[in-house]
């Protein structure tokens, strides 16, 4: 699939092996808790999950990824970054729709994930994209004391 946001092109593809490197560039920059490349390597080789990457379209740097888990119909959201230089050109929700896509596919129903109370960009990518709040984890995230909002969204046929 190929995607565009003013003068940026990317494609979407689900990630591989050796797309790892990239990705723990992107992760150590975006999160206090990242990741490590055997979670990463772990999830990316693990059943019901997929981890989708999108890249520039001419020379294939990596602008940003979302890792998904399907259980019971629904998928749950573990991880969304995108690379520092590349935020606010709509790569976050081209991967949202990229992932609606696959859920519609396959007949997934609904979409879960949680983020920090304070997080005020994946805040506003989730409510974009239809998630609504269903639940709040007061003092969840140890590092900042900060709560977890629940987010869910259904998925139309
Ligand atoms: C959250 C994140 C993935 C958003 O990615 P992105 O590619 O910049 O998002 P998009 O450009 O697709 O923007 C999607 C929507 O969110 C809004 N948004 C994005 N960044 C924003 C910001 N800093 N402040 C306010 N709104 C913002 C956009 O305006 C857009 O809204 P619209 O649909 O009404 O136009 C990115 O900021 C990021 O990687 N942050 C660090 C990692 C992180 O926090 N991940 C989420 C963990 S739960």
């Amino acid at each position: 699939m190929s995607e565009s946001g003013n003068m940026m092109q990317w494609r979407i593809r689900e990630a591989v092996p050796a797309d790892v490197p990239n990705i723990l560039a992107i992760e150590r920059q975006a999160f206090s808790i990242p990741w490590n490349e055997e979670s990463i390597l772990g999830w990316i080789r693990g059943e019901n999950r997929c981890y989708y990457l999108a890249e520039e379209a001419e020379f294939g740097v990596l602008l940003g990824y979302l890792g998904v888990f399907f259980v019971a119909g629904e998928g749950e959201i573990a991880s969304v970054a995108v690379g520092a230089p590349f935020r606010k050109y709509g790569v976050g929700k081209s991967l949202f729709r990229h992932l609606k896509g696959i859920c519609r596919r396959d007949r997934v129903g609904s979409l879960f994930l949680e983020v920090r109370e304070k997080n005020v960009p994946a805040l506003a990518l989730y409510e974009s994209e239809g998630f609504e709040r269903v639940g709040f984890r007061r003092g969840y995230y140890p590092d900042t004391g900060e709560g977890a909002v629940l987010m869910k969204t259904f998925i139309h046929p």
